[in-house]
């Protein structure tokens, strides 16, 4: 059995994922991050220190070493600033970034703004130029990290792809001043680009223990989230394999990460999102604003039901739940399990968005928890203990890991993975 434990979201991103690698990736050698790029976006408080992570693992503070896999879009201009937030921790010595990985190009982010202004039916992007990124890798036009380290190529490819962007964005660019910086970045970044694949396979081979870390959530999957209102990246398990290079048993355990209730940024269907007081109370009290846009999340109780197709879709056995303590001091809290539909009762989740928008949440209640104390050395409240095993029995996934408000500290391991 290999030491890999793959970590990703089961909602819709922001679940807090970046606590829970932080917290993991202590015991692990490596941690690697498979698609995605900036439009991701973590906090990390240690010893008092706040940090913002868009590209590099959380990892990076423990001295693990840390991938950017071949499935990613990365902007190197951001990733520089990011080595630099966390210099203190040897970046240049613990990076590795994937030659095959897409660069985010600055044409893309005006391509996204373009692309989202002209749709009646907005997706509500997180403006970082990734949907272009992708839609150039599959249209191979793309720029890839090795092409950074090669100016003549740089030059050749920039060309093309403004000139297959005429008419569709609409801020001119100079090739000559992209093609400057993005040089060079590639140089400054040399020393760290390699093929991640290799060092991968080969470090697992070796019994090397890797977290695979997920970005963004299962409902925002390109291919399983609720399309188009989605990212263009698979955050999946599948994304796990293709975005690394490595074979599917190499991977042998599957941890979700579930927020205590929904938040979802950006536009589309919501099945259990609420207004009004209670909303504005888990709003404030779980500080519930994007890492990337700062844009306020909508809000919404917990909906067991996807979180149960996130677990059956990626083998997930293990759950972290996070946030729990916000919803702390509630006369009751709700959980759908299930929803009514044309006058039935389903679990089914349609592909039209349009169709899912039309789904009535079905409720279970539970009286609300107080803490007691702040951490959670002290005994897991009652209620909340229902509420953990109702989450069980919904999902068929052991809940492993609660984790409480932003700090490093205030996690509590329930189970040991086996
Ligand atoms: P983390 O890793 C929450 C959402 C955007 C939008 C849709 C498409 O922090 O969980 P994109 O810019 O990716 O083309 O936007 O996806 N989105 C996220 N929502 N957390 C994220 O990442 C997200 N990354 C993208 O709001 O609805
Ligand atoms: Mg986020």
């Amino acid at each position: 059995m290999f030491k890999t434990l793959a970590v990703l979201g089961l909602q819709f991103g922001d679940e807090g994922k970046g606590k829970i690698v932080d917290y993991l990736s202590s015991s692990f050698e490596i941690v690697a991050r498979y698609q995605g790029g900036a439009n991701a976006g973590h906090t990390v408080i240690t010893g008092g220190k706040v940090f913002k992570f868009h590209l590099i693992p959380s990892g990076i503070l423990h001295g693990t070493i840390c991938v950017l896999g071949n499935g990613m879009v990365i902007d190197p201009i951001q990733l520089l600033e990011e080595m630099k937030m966390v210099q203190d921790y040897s970046p240049q010595k613990k990076l590795r970034i994937s030659e095959r990985a897409h660069v985010v190009m600055p044409y893309h982010k005006e391509q996204d703004r373009v692309e989202e202004e002209k749709k009646s039916n907005r997706i509500g992007t997180t403006g970082k130029g990734i949907g272009p990124a992708y839609e150039d890798k599959y249209g191979r036009i793309g720029i890839r990290m090795v092409d950074l380290i090669n100016r003549e190529r740089l030059e050749e490819k920039v060309r093309l792809a403004l000139k297959m962007k005429e008419g569709i964005i609409e801020k001119s660019f100079s090739v000559k001043d992209i093609v400057q910086e993005y040089h060079e970045a590639g140089l400054r970044l040399k020393k760290n680009i390699i093929d991640t694949g290799e060092f991968l396979r080969k470090s697992i081979e070796e019994g090397r223990s890797v977290l695979f870390e997920g970005a963004q959530g299962t409902h925002l999957d390109v291919d399983f989230g609720m399309y188009p209102f989605v990212t263009s990246s698979n955050t999946s398990i599948g994304g796990a394999i293709t975005g690394l290079g490595i074979p599917p048993h190499y991977i042998s355990n599957v941890m979700g990460v579930v927020k205590a209730y929904t938040t979802k940024v950006g536009e589309g269907p919501f099945p259990t999102e609420i207004k009004g007081k209670i909303a504005e109370e888990i709003l404030k009290k779980g500080n519930e604003y994007g890492t990337t846009t700062g844009r306020p999340r909508r809000i919404g109780w917990l909906d067991i039901n996807l979180v149960r197709y996130s677990v059956e879709l990626s083998g997930v056995r293990y759950i972290a739940i996070s946030k729990i303590d916000i919803l702390s001091g509630l006369d009751e809290v709700k959980v759908s399990y299930a929803y009514e539909y044309n006058g039935k009762i389903t679990r089914k989740i349609p592909s039209d968005p349009a169709e899912i928008s039309k789904l009535k949440p079905v409720y279970k209640v539970f009286d609300g928890w107080e803490f007691t104390g702040k951490d959670l050395k002290h005994e897991i409240p009652k209620n909340m203990k229902k509420y953990i095993k109702f989450i069980e029995e919904k999902t068929g996934a052991k809940v492993v890991i609660i984790s409480l408000g932003a700090s490093r500290e205030d996690t509590k391991l329930l189970g040991r993975i086996k």
